[in-house]
């Protein structure tokens, strides 16, 4: 079996035919191995080629984390990592500090990167959120968000109850449907906003392999004035980033169905946790399995040069 027929996750490195259906009916969405969704899987592409882009010094913070993705944030810099969520046992999440993203309790300009994933769209007043996003961001600092989205105006009553919730903006606990004006929202509290999609920066062959949905929006935003964030960054590091996700495949049982035995034998490799193959990642890189990077390499520069 070669890994051009598979799919692979780049949050646990699981390789597998294919993602497995939602309990809602979307197909190809979650991961076997972990649980991720696509939006998680897209995420840790952008962290890690922002993470080796720009060497934070502040504050990682994690808004409403999830048990997938947070290791690897957490990596980033753990030493100054610092999960949140307004009501942590809602979901059962486990946070360092109950708080709200709109009154964080860290210092302005304090924070190197922010992670804040389908949050904004439960919170009524989320122009204090999106304020509290601005202030607390270093001049170098960088979040990382993403809202459900769809190509209309945004539709927003925090006062409807939750059936009138579920049936204009999906879910009863949202108090409204993001759209066109999302942009200009974050804009207007402090906010520089690059909107970037999967399909934007991966050929077609690796959005198909890593799972994503070529359209979901990310928005990567810096302070105002920091200026705008250059997108070629992000672009110029994914090669990186894919093969920073391969150090992991390597780690995981299932592996073996595009490596070599002897290969995965040779390298001596254990199950880890993420932040352990943060860490190792650069020592290891040398030794990868050199079937399935070549792979994934030629997939990038192939879409890319199209
Ligand atoms: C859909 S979940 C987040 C999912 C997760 N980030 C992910 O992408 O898988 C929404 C979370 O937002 C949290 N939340 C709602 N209002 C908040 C606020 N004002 N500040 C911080 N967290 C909030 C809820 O408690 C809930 O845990
Ligand atoms: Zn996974």
């Amino acid at each position: 079996m070669s890994v051009t027929s598979t799919v692979v996750c780049p949050v646990c490195g699981r390789v597998s035919d294919r993602f497995a259906t939602t309990p809602t009916g979307r197909v190809n969405a979650l991961c076997p191995g972990c649980h991720c969704l696509e939006r998680h899987r897209f995420m840790v592409l952008v962290l890690e080629a922002l993470a080796a882009e720009r060497t934070p010094t502040g504050t990682v913070i994690d808004v409403a984390p999830s048990r997938q993705v947070s290791p690897l944030i957490k990596a980033v810099r753990p030493e100054s990592y610092l999960s949140i969520d307004f009501d942590p046992g809602a979901d059962g999440r486990l946070v360092d500090v109950a708080a709200s993203l709109t009154d964080l309790p860290v210092r302005t300009g304090s924070t190197s990167l922010l992670v804040c994933y389908h949050v904004l769209e439960h919170i009524p007043d989320d122009h204090k959120a999106m304020s509290e996003i601005a202030r607390v961001l270093d001049t170098d600092g960088v979040a990382l968000l993403q809202v459900p989205w769809r190509d209309r105006d945004t539709d927003e009553d925090p006062s409807a109850g939750p059936d009138e919730r579920l049936e204009r903006f999906g879910q009863a606990d949202h108090v409204r449907f993001y759209g066109t004006d999302f942009v200009a929202r974050l804009e207007k509290n402090g906010l520089a906003v690059t909107e970037v999609t999967p399909a934007d920066l991966l050929p077609p062959d690796l959005v198909t392999m890593l799972g994503v949905i070529p359209g979901e929006k990310v928005w990567i935003c810096t302070r105002t004035d920091s200026g705008a964030f250059d997108l070629e960054t992000v672009r110029g590091r994914l090669p990186e980033a894919l093969t920073a996700a391969l150090a992991r495949m390597v780690s995981v049982s299932g592996a073996d169905t595009v490596l070599a035995s002897d290969t995965l034998e040779s390298l001596h490799l254990a199950r880890a946790d993420a932040a352990m193959w943060r860490q190792r990642y650069e020592a290891l890189r040398n030794r990868l399995p050199v079937r399935a990077m070549i792979a994934v390499r030629r997939k990038f520069s192939r879409g890319a040069s199209r």
